[in-house]
C-alpha cells in the first residue's frame, strides 16, 4: 500500500498512540479470518445494494463500492492481495483496500453496520457451506461402508461385549452400525442449518440502527430465512458455534471408535483384518513392522476436537453481553476443528477402501468362547417349555462341563448334553451352527441376513 492517510488504523483520529507491534501481532486475526474473504465481500455487496434500495447511499456510490469489492475479490483469489496485521482482520483489510481503489466514497460502506454483525454474517455463511462439505464427505464414507457391508452380509465374526466374544454377528451388520452413526452425524449437521438460518446483518454493534435498513432483504439475498430477532443476543450469540463443535465432536468420536476397532482387529492378537500397504507405516528399527498409524491418528484426533469444544464453552462461560474480543477466537477454533474433521473423514474413507476382512480368521475366532451359549438357552426355552432363567442355568452348566473337558459347545455329543437336559434331541445340534445362529436373529434391527440386505438397500436409496 502506498503512502496515504488510509495507511493507518481506522481509529487513529481518536486513538493517537500507535499500538505496539506485540499487541498488533497478538490481537490480529487476519491470518485466520482471511479465509472468510468471499463471504465478507458477498455480504458487503448485498449490504450496499440494500443501502441503495433504501435510499441511504446513491447509485453512483453503490456501484463504485461494488466495483471495488469485485476487484478485491479477484486480487485475493489470485494471491495478489497484501494483508496487513495492523488492520487486524479481514473486514478492515478489505475496507482499507477499498479506500485505495475507489477513494473516499469507500467510507460509505460501513453505514448501518458494525464488524460485530458483519463477522457473524460471514461466519454463518461460511459454516453453512462447511456443514454441506462435511455432509458430502459423510455421504462418501457411508457409500464406501455400504459397499463393504453388502459384500460381507454372510461374513461371520464374533460380536463382542466387554471385548469378549458374545454372540456371532454378520460383519456386514457390524459395518451397518457405523452407517447408522454417520447418518445421525449427517442429520445433526443438517439440524444445525436451522440455527444458521437467521441473518445477523443489520443489528450493527449491539442496538440495531437508526438508518431505515431492510433486514429482510439482506437476509433473503444472503440465503437466510429471516433476520435475527434481538440485536443484543445476536452479537453475543455463539450457540451455533457450539452446536457445530459438538456435532464435530460426536462425529470424530464415531471415527475414533471405528479406528480403535480396526486397530484391535488388525493387531497380532486378533488378525481378523489386513490393512493394505497403502495405509500402514514402518518402524525405524523393527524391519518387520507394519503399523496402523493412520488409524491411530484418527483415534487421537478426536482429543483435539473435544478440546476445541471445551475451549469455546470456556470462552463463553460467564461472558457478559454483548461483544467482547474474547469471541474473536471462535473462528480459529472452528476452522481448526473443521479441517481436522474433513481430513479424518477422508482418511477413514481411504482406510476402508484399503483393508480386507479375513473371513476364515473371523469365523475361527467366532467359534471360540462358547459363542452359541445364548442360542442354546433360547432353544431350551422354545422347545422344552422352561423359563429363560432355567434355560440360562442349564446352559451355564453345559458351558462349565465343556470348559472343564476342554471342548467347544459344538464338540459335545448329544449324550453329554442330555446329562443336563435329558429331553434333548439331535435337533439341538443345529443351534451350534454359526450361520444358523446369525440368521436366526430376525427381529427388526437384528443380524439376520435378510434384515441386513434390506437395511443396506434402504440406505443405498437414502444416500
Ligand atoms: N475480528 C473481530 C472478531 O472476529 C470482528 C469484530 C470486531 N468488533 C469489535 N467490537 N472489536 O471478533
Amino acid at each position: 500500500m502506498g503512502k496515504n492517510k488510509n495507511n493507518k488504523a481506522i481509529w487513529t483520529t481518536r486513538i493517537k498512540g500507535n499500538s505496539s507491534s506485540l499487541f498488533q501481532r497478538f490481537g490480529s486475526s487476519i491470518n485466520i479470518d482471511k479465509r472468510l474473504y468471499k463471504e465478507d465481500i458477498t455480504a458487503s455487496i448485498i449490504h450496499v445494494e440494500m443501502l441503495f434500495k433504501q435510499k441511504i447511499i446513491s447509485f453512483k456510490i453503490k456501484n463504485k463500492i461494488v466495483y471495488g469489492l469485485g476487484k478485491i475479490e479477484k486480487e485475493i483469489s489470485k494471491n495478489k492481495f497484501q494483508f496487513y496485521q495492523k488492520y487486524e482482520d479481514i473486514h478492515m483489510n478489505i475496507e482499507k483496500r477499498l479506500f485505495e481503489i475507489i477513494g473516499e466514497e469507500a467510507g460509505y460502506i460501513h453505514t448501518a453496520r458494525s464488524r460485530n454483525d458483519q463477522v457473524l454474517t460471514d461466519f454463518k455463511i461460511w459454516m453453512r457451506s462447511a456443514s454441506k462439505e462435511i455432509n458430502k464427505n459423510l455421504d462418501k464414507l457411508m457409500k464406501t461402508t455400504l459397499k463393504i457391508a453388502d459384500k460381507n452380509i454372510k461374513t461371520i465374526m464374533p460380536g463382542f461385549t466387554h471385548l469378549k466374544n458374545a454372540q456371532a454377528v454378520s460383519f456386514g451388520h457390524y459395518l451397518m452400525a457405523y452407517v447408522e452413526m454417520f447418518y445421525r452425524d449427517k442429520k445433526r449437521f443438517l439440524n444445525n442449518m436451522n440455527s444458521l438460518n437467521e441473518c445477523p446483518l443489520g443489528v450493527s454493534a449491539l442496538t440495531g440502527t437508526s438508518f431505515n435498513i431492510d433486514r429482510e432483504y439482506t437476509a433473503k439475498k444472503l440465503g437466510f430465512k429471516n433476520p435475527t430477532k434481538n440485536s443484543i443476543d445476536t452479537v453475543s450469540d455463539r450457540d451455533f458455534v457450539l452446536d457445530f463443535l459438538y456435532n464435530c465432536s460426536v462425529c470424530s468420536m464415531h471415527i475414533s471408535r471405528i479406528a480403535e476397532e480396526m486397530i484391535i482387529w488388525n493387531s497380532d492378537g486378533y488378525k481378523i483384518i489386513k490393512l493394505s500397504d497403502k495405509v500402514v507405516t514402518g518402524s525405524s528399527i523393527m524391519p518387520q513392522k507394519k503399523n496402523p498409524d493412520h488409524l491411530e491418528f484418527l483415534r487421537g484426533k478426536s482429543g483435539q476436537v473435544y478440546g476445541n469444544l471445551f475451549s469455546m464453552l470456556t470462552i463463553l462461560k460467564g461472558l457478559p453481553l454483548s461483544y467482547f474480543k474474547d469471541l474473536q477466537d471462535d473462528k480459529e477454533i472452528v476452522f481448526r476443528t473443521n479441517d481436522i474433521l474433513i481430513n479424518s473423514l477422508k482418511i477413514l474413507n481411504e482406510v476402508l477402501i484399503n483393508f480386507h476382512p479375513d473371513h476364515k480368521k473371523m469365523l475361527k475366532l467366532a467359534k471360540t468362547g462358547f459363542i452359541t451359549a445364548t442360542d442354546l438357552a433360547d432353544y431350551l426355552v422354545k422347545n422344552h417349555s422352561i423359563s429363560f432363567r432355567d434355560a440360562y442355568k442349564k446352559t451355564a452348566t453345559i458351558v462349565n462341563y465343556a470348559e472343564k473337558n476342554k471342548k467347544d459347545l459344538d464338540d459335545l455329543t448329544l449324550q453329554e448334553l442330555r446329562k443336563v437336559e435329558p429331553k434333548l434331541t439331535s435337533e439341538v445340534l443345529k443351534v451350534f451352527n454359526l450361520n444358523n445362529s446369525v440368521n436366526s436373529k430376525k427381529s427388526y434391527g437384528g443380524t439376520a441376513f435378510d434384515n441386513i440386505k434390506k437395511m443396506i438397500r434402504k440406505y443405498q436409496k437414502l444416500i
